[in-house]
């Protein structure tokens, strides 16, 4: 086990932007799919560390509500893909005991894949190891318009001046878990290309130019490892966390 494990200043909740497979394969002269399918190593790599240090909840950014736009021969072989790992990986994961959600608008998906997308969840609901989140045609600008239809449907009769953060809160996706205080970005762009963003608004970021198919352990530690010599603040004065 790694010399990070059970460290106090470990992140509760990982999200990770899962990126570079395309420039991995590129490099390699490989079609972009080999990227893809390398990538899915990573995450049983990444998922299963995760589980063995002891972090609450991973989140997974896999396909944006942008990557539609992408050729359609990519778009399918990724939704191929997705639909092998929910049908070849989760029975692991259920013995392993993480439990596995999915978050994004899954009606985009085609009938097969929505139906394992279900069973996934229902196989491994009652876990209490690791909470995996697989974010999958995700945007974080469509989820908060959707917490507040939600917000609304809840509470029709409530005046919108009512609106809190707190109460839209709820409605929003992976609010049940604890706020992901780290995120990484491999493949090297810094940005957030909308990931979650209402929950990232104090988590520390960490980019780094490892491309995912390279991604595992080491990498892990690294980020674990700048995570907890920061100062997080949240607005206060560097003396006032120090007096805590
Ligand atoms: C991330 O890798 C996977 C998805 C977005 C589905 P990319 O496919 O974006 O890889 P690059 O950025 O082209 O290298
Ligand atoms: C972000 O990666 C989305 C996922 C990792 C699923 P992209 O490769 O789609 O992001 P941009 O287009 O470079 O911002
Ligand atoms: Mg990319």
């Amino acid at each position: 086990m790694s010399e990070v494990a059970n460290n106090p200043n470990q992140p509760k909740h990982i999200a990770i932007i899962m990126d570079g497979n395309g420039r991995w394969a590129k490099k390699r002269l490989l079609p972009r799919f080999v990227g893809h399918q390398k990538g899915l190593n990573a995450v049983k790599r990444v998922v299963s560390y995760c589980s063995e240090i002891g972090v609450d909840a991973l989140t997974l950014f896999a396909f944006s509500t942008e990557n539609w736009k992408r050729p359609q021969e990519e778009v399918n072989k990724l939704m191929s893909l997705f639909l092998l790992a929910l049908q070849k990986e989760v029975k692991k994961l259920a013995e392993n005991n993480v439990q596995l959600r999915i978050i994004g608008d899954r009606t985009a998906f085609n009938k097969e894949i929505q139906e394992n997308i279900a069973k996934a969840e229902a196989l491994t609901e009652s876990n209490t190891g690791l909470v995996l989140t697989i974010a999958a045609n995700y945007g974080g600008r469509a989820d908060i318009v959707e917490a507040v239809k939600l917000w609304h449907k809840a509470n029709p009769d409530t005046d919108v001046g009512l609106l809190s953060e707190e109460s839209l809160n709820r409605f929003i996706a992976l609010s049940d878990l604890p706020e992901p205080d780290l995120l990484i970005r491999t493949g090297g762009e810094q940005r957030i290309s909308n990931f979650l963003i209402w929950q990232m608004a104090y988590a520390e970021l960490y980019f780094t130019d490892a491309l995912w198919p390279d991604f595992g352990e080491k990498e892990i530690d690294k980020a674990i490892d700048s995570f907890s010599k920061r100062e997080r603040r949240f607005g206060k004065t560097s003396e006032q966390i120090q007096q805590c």
